[in-house]
């Protein structure tokens, strides 16, 4: 990672001045995270980078809780807690199983390359579920956003508009020297989260990003998932 200490220009922004490939390239998922908490107004900078996403209507449905120290703490033992129990209150489905074809193959190799990456041996139920359970410990980091978002008609139009604004958030870590990883699992207990952090109903929790300095020791930042060339998604016409 880059030296967490960014630099100021005279524009107020808090960029390291990366090029925007060597951004685009350098942000990866971040499973393992130093203790070292981010100054306020770097997260102010992130938060301002990330505003700018585009969204339907300009209707910016993004309703984030960044959630740090005691109250990260809390958040997770209540998170864990639930998970011991099997209390799984998410406001949106999630299923493997629902992936097929290349999409399914795609998600294993990505499942391989997470289980190999963090050491769990094959068939190693156990440490399987330790590591699963990281997710809720937000991989270290000292932070996390909760991105919430109203409920309108199928959701799909409001969910595509908070992957615009999550990937900007993203980037701009990258941008700073900082990391992050999205985590749908953050999204698995909704109601407790909305208690936790005192959310109304109205609002539903897509799911959260843990960000922080990465930790360049940690296994889970050994895992590097390459992409498949743009021929396999790509139709050109005309
Ligand atoms: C919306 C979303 C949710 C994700 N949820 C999780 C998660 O719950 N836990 C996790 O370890 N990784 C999660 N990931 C990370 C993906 O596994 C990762 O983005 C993918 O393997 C590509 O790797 P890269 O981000 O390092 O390029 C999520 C990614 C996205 C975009």
């Amino acid at each position: 990672m880059e030296n967490p200490t960014s630099t100021k220009d005279n524009t107020g922004s808090q960029s390291t001045g990366l090029a925007f490939q060597d951004v685009v390239r350098r942000r990866k998922s971040c499973r393992g995270f130093l203790p070292t908490a981010v100054p306020g107004e770097i997260i102010t900078s992130v938060l301002e980078d990330a505003q700018q996403a585009p969204s339907n209507c300009n209707t910016q449905p993004w309703n984030t809780h960044i959630v740090s120290g005691d109250k990260l703490r809390e958040l997770s033992a209540a998170l864990l807690k639930e998970l011991e129990a099997g209390n799984f209150t998410p406001d949106f489905t999630f299923d493997n199983d629902h992936f097929y074809g290349t999409y399914s193959d795609r998600q294993k190799a990505q499942g391989k390359a997470y289980y190999e990456g963090m050491g769990v041996a094959r068939g190693d139920r156990e440490s399987r579920r330790a590591v699963e359970a990281l997710n809720w410990k937000f991989y270290n980091a000292p932070h996390a956003a909760f991105l919430f978002m109203p409920s309108f008609g199928d959701h799909v139009r409001v969910a595509s508009d908070m992957g615009m604004y999550a990937q900007t958030f993203l980037l701009s870590l990258t941008d700073h020297g900082l990391a992050g990883i999205p985590q749908t699992g953050l999204g698995f207990f909704a109601e407790t989260t909305r208690k936790v952090l005192n959310v109304s109903d109205e609002f539903k929790l897509l799911f959260g990003i843990s960000f922080g300095f990465a930790d360049p020791d940690a296994p889970g930042n050994s895992i590097q998932m390459g992409r498949d060339p743009i021929s396999k998604n790509v139709t050109f016409h005309g």
